[in-house]
């Protein structure tokens, strides 16, 4: 009997997702057992019923093609925007799946998907999930893919700023994303041989960091890259940050309505404020250092082009291993890296949590043993 499996791309777009998709399609097509259909921007599209058929034609052309042919998009199934209001459409969602007579649907995202994916397994939906992010904060699995790619052009970024901060003397502080995870920051900064390395895990202190480069200029050495993951905090906001967080969670566990609206108005507040940390800490290198400082923020062109051999790779791999769990039927999982291979694991222990860098991780080791700053 024939399978109908649908695939959609959630959440920011990576590296890697149309090599995933191939992998999934083509694994699913050389069974002969298997149709599939794409759904459109994401949740959105299976709740707007757009799709798109993926037949080999489609599927042959865009193994190294960045970004997704599918569109993608960060709406929640339960908090879609409808006109001018925010509704549930999870009803609307699971009958649109059964109409398309799916008997699985495959979603590719970061943390938020995986929740998305998680809340529909509960509602009876044979669900399984790749991990894709730039992040590489999904937890439950080695590595997510798009991760490698953005972590090159991070790392080009500091090639090529060094030779500038060189000749100019300067300070460059490069703003690298994350969202609060620092892999992209400490492997790009890492490969980069940034001088200075700033994470979310490992709040800062200006004052350090100003004594790093001083001491460099002191060497002889007049110039600095600090590379500085977007959710990077000095100590103080750092604490302040830990208290809302901890606020939040209480008011949850307490279902204290009010209570987490307050906290999460006071949240966005220190959002705001903290928008401009990374140019703020620039400006206070600079009066410190005595050296000219400049900003360079990444932004979005970490996330875009032509995914790396590596995420070529691992995203075939995780696409094609997929389709032997939709074999097998195993649903209500995520198909992880884990070593050289694959595993299964239940979408229950991957949602909610977020795999940030362990301030004892080899790489936070290696950084430190070659004199890099770390900003504590
Ligand atoms: O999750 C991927 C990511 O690129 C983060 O690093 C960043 O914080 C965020 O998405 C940016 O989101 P958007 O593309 O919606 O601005």
């Amino acid at each position: 009997m024939n399978k109908h499996i649908g695939i959609l791309t959630a959440g920011g777009d990576s590296p890697g997702l149309n090599s995933a998709i191939r992998g999934i399609g083509k694994s699913a097509i050389s069974t002969n057992k298997m149709q599939i259909i794409g759904f459109r921007d994401g949740f959105r599209g299976l709740m707007e019923n757009r799709s798109m058929r993926l037949d080999g034609e489609v599927l042959a052309s865009i193994l190294t093609r960045g970004g997704t042919i599918l569109g993608t998009s960060r709406d929640k199934p339960h908090k879609m925007p409808v006109g001018s209001e925010v509704m549930d459409m999870t009803e609307v969602i699971c009958d649109n799946y059964h109409r398309h007579n799916l008997d699985a649907l495959i979603c590719i995202g970061g943390g938020g998907t995986q929740k998305n994916a998680y809340r529909l397994a509960k509602k009876g939906l044979n669900i399984i999930t790749l991990p894709k992010t730039i992040d590489n904060d999904v937890a439950m699995t080695d590595v997510t893919f798009g991760f490698d790619t953005a972590m090159e052009i991070a790392t080009d970024a500091i090639d090529r700023l060094h030779s500038t901060a060189h000749s100019h003397h300067r300070i460059i502080v490069v703003e690298i994303m994350g969202h609060n995870a620092g892999w992209l920051a400490l492997g790009a900064g890492i490969a980069g041989g940034a001088d200075v390395i700033l994470i979310p895990e490992i709040p800062y202190d200006v004052a350090s960091i100003s004594n790093a480069i001083r001491r460099r200029q002191l060497r002889g050495t007049n110039f600095s890259i600090v590379a500085v993951a977007e959710g990077a905090l000095n100590k103080k906001d750092s604490k302040k940050l830990a208290k809302l967080r901890a606020r939040k969670l209480k008011a949850k566990q307490a279902k204290d309505k009010k209570a987490r609206v307050q906290v999460e108005a006071e949240l966005a507040a220190f959002a705001k404020e903290t928008a401009n940390n990374t140019q703020r800490l620039a400006k206070e290198l600079e009066e410190n250092t005595g050296l000219e400082a400049r900003l360079t923020i990444l932004g979005h062109v970490q996330r875009g082009g032509t995914p790396t051999a590596t995420d070529r790779v691992l995203a075939t791999r995780l696409g094609s291993a997929c389709v032997e769990f939709v074999e097998r039927e195993e649903y209500g999982i995520m198909v992880a890296a884990c070593g050289e291979g694959v595993k299964a694991v239940p979408l229950r222990d991957v949602v909610g949590k977020r795999k940030t860098v362990p301030v004892d991780h080899p790489w936070i080791v290696s950084a430190r043993r070659v004199n890099t700053c770390l900003g504590d």
